[in-house]
Formats: C-alpha cells, structure tokens, sequence
C-alpha cells in the first residue's frame, strides 16, 4: 500500500472517535482524507473549526459549516497529522505552514487523534526540520537565536502563513527533552508558535499500517 493510502486509512479510522458536535479540524494531505471521510458523516455533527484556510474551503466544498472558534465552547474532539511523532505523542507539526491555528484548536479541544501514516512514528523527534513561525521582522533574530540553541535554520521563501507570518525550518536539532524545548522556542522574542507539540500531546495517534490501523494512547 502507498503513503497515501495509508494516510487515508488512518484518516478514515479517525471517524470512530467523532460522536457528534463540533469537530476540530487540522491541516494537510492526511486531513483531507478525513474531511472527505467526515463529509460521508456530516449530518451527525454540528459543524467543525478549522485550522486553516485551505482546511475551510474543503470543508465547505462539501458542505460541512465551518464555525469560528471564539463563537463555541471546548471542542469535543480535534483531528490532525503530524510530521513527527515519539511514543509518548509529542509531535512535530508545521511542514503545511498551519501550526498556530492548529496548536490553538489543539489546545480548545478535550481529545486531540492524530492520524499519520506509520512512517510518522519516530524514536526521537527533529529529523524532520522544525517549523517555527516568526513575525517577519524578527527573522534573523530569531534564526541567531536558534543557531545558539544548537539549530541549522532556514527561511521558507515565498511562504506565508495564514496568519500573515513566516517559517524558519531548523535542522540538526536531536529533540530529546520536547516540552522544554518548546518552552525554550516559545520564549524567543517574535517567536509565534513553534511545530514541538508536546506540552499538549496527542492523545490518541492512529497509523495506517499494512496490517491496518494501529492505535496508540
Ligand atoms: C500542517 C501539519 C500537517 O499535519 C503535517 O505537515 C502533516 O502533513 P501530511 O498529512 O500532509 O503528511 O502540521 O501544518
């Protein structure tokens, strides 16, 4: 079975854990799947918060509504990729640029179920570069910073976030201490977000395996 496939298998697998209301939405090519899957369900749900324009458009394309956060209460549930993930569910997020929205929908929701393909699933975190999204005028502030921590990282050319914002991408970082890593990066002046999500970990990661879905908790 190809990568796709597999993202599309965990995707759809997700849909045992929607039990109605509002559902929070991620972002990417593994989210696509459970949009279209969650479209076959859509009349057993209230509608969905989305993390990112791209994620809004498909949604409505199949008619699910799209609410805005601040409008509802705690979610009951978020669904999302990842980059990355270790076996405690500490991720790395961010390759599609949407880590802000999502780590704020992430955090509004009581269950986050992280779908991924099982090539996902890492011993340590960061050989996937780590995204951190920065205000423009703190790029190279940021990046001198970053180099200091031990971290190669490189300005995403010609992408902005949804949120109006640019991406350094960092290499050679050997995650072995997440939340304090991601406490560290947070704390850097003109840091918005950056992609180690392990202060709220998944609580669910669902891979698409060739011998199925396979569930971790
Ligand atoms: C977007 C993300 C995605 O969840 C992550 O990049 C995984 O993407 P894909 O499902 O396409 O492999 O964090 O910001």
């Amino acid at each position: 079975m190809s990568q796709d496939i597999l993202k599309k298998q965990a995707a759809e697998a997700a849909l045992d854990y929607v039990t109605g209301g509002i559902v929070g939405v991620g972002t990417g090519s593994t989210v696509n799947h459970f949009i279209d899957a969650l479209a076959g369900i859509k009349g057993r749900i209230e509608g969905a918060v989305s993390s990112s324009e791209a994620s809004t458009e498909r949604l409505k394309s199949h008619g699910i509504p799209v609410l805005d956060l601040n409008a509802v209460g705690e979610l009951s549930i978020y669904v999302d990729g990842a980059d990355e993930s270790n076996a405690q569910l500490q991720l790395i997020k961010g390759g599609g640029g949407a880590l802000t929205r999502e780590k704020i929908v992430a955090a509004a929701s009581k269950i986050f179920v992280c779908i991924a393909d099982e090539s996902k699933l890492v011993k340590v975190l960061g050989k996937f570069p780590l995204p951190v999204e920065v205000i423009p005028m703190a790029r190279s502030y940021v990046a001198r910073e970053l180099v200091q921590l031990g971290g190669t990282p490189a300005w995403r050319e010609g992408f902005v976030t949804d949120n109006g914002n640019l991406i350094l991408d960092v290499q050679g970082l050997a995650i072995t201490e997440p939340a304090a890593l991601e406490q560290k990066i947070n704390n850097i002046a003109g840091v918005v977000t950056v992609g180690i999500f392990a202060l709220r970990p998944a609580d669910v990661l669902i891979l698409g395996s060739q011998e199925g879905p396979k569930n971790l908790k």
